[in-house]
C-alpha cells in the first residue's frame, strides 16, 4: 500500500494537481466550518440510519460528518471516524491514484461526482477488511453538491473464500496421495496459529512481522505445508521399508515441488512455509540447508506444529508417543531443530498442544 501523507495542505504533488483545477482555496481549512446543521441533511441521512451497508457521509472539504452505526461496527478497532478528514483517516487504504480521482472527483463533478473503487484497511489488531468503495452526491440536485455519501461494501470474507478454496481443492487432491490424514493437516494449523497467537502477546520485537494477518494466515496455509508431495511418487511416498538414499532424494523434492505449486498463492507465506517446513536451526534441515532467522518465521512455526503431530501419531513404521514424551523430544530439538525461542513458547503452552490433540483425534 503505497504511503499517503497525511496533511491536506501539505502534499505537493496533490496541490499542484487541484491547482490546475483552479480550486485550491476549497480546501483551505481557515474557512468557516460548514457543519452539517441543516434539517434537510438529518432528513438525507434517514434512510442510512438503518442500512446493513457502511456508509460515511463527507463533505466538499473531505470532512466526515456522519458515520452510520455500521460503519462504526466495520472499522472497529481500525479509524475513530467522526470529526476527522477522511484523507487523513483512510488515506493509507487507497492507492495515491485513487485519492486524487477522490478529490478530483468531489472538485470538479466529473461523471456526476461519482466514483468507485477499492481499499484495504489494515491494522495490527485485527484482520485487514478489502473493501468495494463507492462515491455518490447526498442529494439528488446534483449541480453543486455539499455532501457526499461513501458507501463501504466488504468484500474480505468473499475474496478470502474464492481464493481459499483453489488452494483447497489442491490440498484435496494432495490428500488423496498421501498417507497423511486430514486431522493432521487441520491440527497443524491449530498448533501453528496457537503459537503465532502467543508470540503476538508476547510483542517481543524479533516477532515484530505478527499482526492479526499473519495469525489468520498461518492458521489457514500451515496445512500446506506438504502439498507438494503431491509430485512425489507413489511408491516412493507408500514405501513400508526404509528409504534408500535415492528415495529419500527424490522425498526431499516435495519442498521445492510445493513452492512451485503455491508460487501463485498472494502470500509469500505460503511458499516460505512449504520450502522450509525441513529446514533445522542448525543448518542440517533440507533444501537448502538454511539456519537459524534465515529460515523463515513462519516455517519454523510450521516445523514445530508438524513434529509435535508426527509424534503423536500412530504410523506403520512407529507407535504413537504420549504428549509428555513428545514435549521432551521437542526440547531435546531446542537450537539444533527447532528455535530456541519458540521452543520456550512451545513448552508454555504445550498444555493446548496437548488438547488440540486430543480433541481432534483422528
Ligand atoms: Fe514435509
Ligand atoms: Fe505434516
Amino acid at each position: 500500500m503505497p504511503e499517503v501523507e497525511k496533511d491536506l495542505d501539505t502534499t505537493p504533488e496533490d496541490l499542484e494537481s487541484l491547482d490546475e483545477l483552479g480550486e485550491v482555496e476549497e480546501l483551505d481549512e481557515t474557512e468557516e466550518e460548514d457543519e452539517p446543521s441543516s434539517g434537510v441533511l438529518s432528513a438525507s441521512l434517514n434512510p442510512f440510519k438503518t442500512s446493513i451497508f457502511p456508509v460515511l457521509i463527507i463533505d466538499k472539504k473531505l470532512k466526515i460528518v456522519y458515520a452510520n452505526p455500521a460503519c462504526e461496527n466495520l472499522f472497529t478497532g481500525f479509524f475513530d471516524l467522526s470529526g476527522n478528514y477522511f484523507i487523513d483517516v483512510f488515506g493509507r487504504a487507497f492507492e495515491m491514484e485513487d485519492i486524487k480521482k477522490i478529490r478530483e472527483t468531489i472538485i470538479s463533478g466529473d461523471n456526476g461526482f461519482s466514483w468507485k473503487g477499492a481499499a484495504q484497511i489494515k491494522s495490527r489488531n485485527v484482520a485487514s477488511v478489502q473493501t468495494r468503495v463507492y462515491l455518490f452526491p447526498l442529494e439528488m440536485d446534483i449541480k453543486s453538491p455539499g455532501e457526499f455519501v461513501v458507501m463501504f461494501d466488504d468484500v474480505t470474507e468473499e475474496n478470502k473464500h474464492l481464493l481459499r478454496a483453489v488452494f483447497l481443492s489442491l490440498l484435496e487432491a494432495s490428500k488423496l496421495k498421501d498417507n497423511d490424514t486430514g486431522k493432521h493437516i487441520s491440527r497443524v494449523n491449530f498448533y501453528s496459529k496457537r503459537l503465532a497467537e502467543e508470540l503476538f502477546k508476547i510483542g517481543d520485537i524479533t516477532y515484530k512481522r505478527i499482526d492479526a494477518d499473519f495469525i489468520d494466515n498461518i492458521g489457514f496455509l500451515a496445512s500446506m505445508h506438504d502439498v507438494g508431495k503431491i509430485g512425489t511418487p507413489d511408491d516412493i511416498l507408500n514405501k513400508e521399508g526404509p528409504l534408500s538414499d535415492w528415495e529419500w532424494t527424490v522425498m526431499r523434492e516435495h519442498t521445492k515441488n510445493g513452492a512451485f505449486i503455491l508460487s501463485t498463492y498472494p502470500n509469500p507465506m505460503a511458499k516460505e512455509i512449504a520450502l522450509s517446513h525441513h529446514e533445522k536451526w542448525n543448518g542440517s534441515g533440507y533444501p537448502f540447508q538454511l539456519d537459524g532467522q534465515m529460515i523463515p518465521l513462519a516455517a519454523r512455526i510450521v516445523t514445530i506444529a508438524d513434529v509435535y503431530d508426527a509424534l503423536r501419531m500412530e504410523r506403520s513404521y512407529k507407535p504413537a508417543l504420549s504428549h509428555e514424551v513428545t514435549e521432551k523430544k521437542i526440547l531435546e530439538g531446542k537450537g539444533t531443530h527447532f528455535d530456541p525461542s519458540l521452543v520456550d513458547v512451545f513448552m508454555k503452552i504445550s498444555g493446548d498442544f496437548r488438547q488440540i490433540y486430543d480433541s481432534n483425534k483422528d
